[in-house]
């Protein structure tokens, strides 16, 4: 049965956690989706682990379109939820309709995701007003890493810690059905997971919120350009793909592969009769 934004709203009401994963790519995917995850984010992210940009400002609208529908395609049960890109909304509340509609339509996403608490609130209102659900995401907020200065974790301190409640309950009161939560400390994440009524998707914001979200080659081990504390690594899969490559190098320079298993046979007849 399809994950809806319904569906993470009981998770919520229920206590239940509810998982959620990136992906960007149809094989992936499918995957995670047959693995039961109840929701896949194409995170922006995608700038950063597939196409070997140093941060996320340069991911277009482009981008996470083509990405977003492949995903979409193999994701028969999970909410398919896509990132917003920097400038695709923040010029505006029409930007930001426009966008949102096109990630829907052209992406085939079942919710859009951006960045910000108060000053935002106008976006989210004018597309969650459109018949589309969207996630909000505060604490480190990527697209505005030049603003922060680094990535650093966010609301250490009395005034930024009161802010980012304050943001969340903004996001929830302009229609938000879920709101990331990265890079927060655990106590703060777990006090504005019981001040709103909508699930909170943790990501080095500890165990209280209502939900946990990573990065899928983080936790598999297949990105290692940097590797943030929050991480925990589930499998070697980097590792395991490193030895796979290796030996199908060894093979083709030995001559062991291909074997005549992995070819295609003809009559000798044909080849004898060729001139
Ligand atoms: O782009 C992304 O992958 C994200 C997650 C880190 C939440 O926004």
């Amino acid at each position: 049965m399809k994950n809806t934004v319904a569906t993470f709203q009981k998770a919520k009401q229920d206590g239940k956690r509810i998982s959620m994963l990136t992906a960007y790519d149809y094989s992936t995917a499918k995957l995670e989706d047959e693995a039961g995850i109840h929701g896949i984010l194409v995170g922006d992210s995608l700038g950063n682990v597939v196409l070997g940009y140093e941060d996320t400002i340069s991911v277009t609208m482009e981008d996470m379109i083509h990405h977003g529908a492949a995903v979409a395609r193999g994701a028969k049960s999970a909410l398919v939820v896509i990132d917003m890109p920097f400038m695709s909304y923040q010029s505006g509340v029409y930007d930001a309709l426009c966008n949102a509609g096109r990630l829907m339509k052209e992406g085939r996403a079942n919710a859009v995701k951006l960045e910000g608490g108060q000053e935002v609130v106008p976006q989210i209102k004018a597309i969650v007003q459109a018949g589309i659900p969207v996630m909000g995401h505060l604490g480190l907020t990527p697209q505005s890493v030049n603003a922060f200065g680094g990535y650093k974790v966010q609301g250490k301190d009395t005034e930024t810690a009161q802010k980012l409640l304050e943001d969340a309950k903004a996001v929830a009161e302009a229609g938000a059905f879920a709101v990331v939560l990265e890079c927060v400390p655990a106590a703060l994440a777990e006090k504005i997971t019981k001040a709103v009524p909508i699930p909170t998707i943790g990501i080095g914001a500890g165990a209280g919120c209502d939900g946990q979200i990573l990065v899928y080659q983080d936790m598999l081990g297949m990105f290692s350009d940097y590797t943030p504390k929050f991480v925990k690594r589930f499998a070697d899969i980097g590792g395991a793909m490193k030895e796979a490559f290796q030996a199908y190098i060894a093979e083709v320079a030995s001559g062991t592969f291909p074997a005549e298993e992995h070819g295609y046979g003809i009559s000798s007849d044909v080849i004898e009769k060729l001139y």
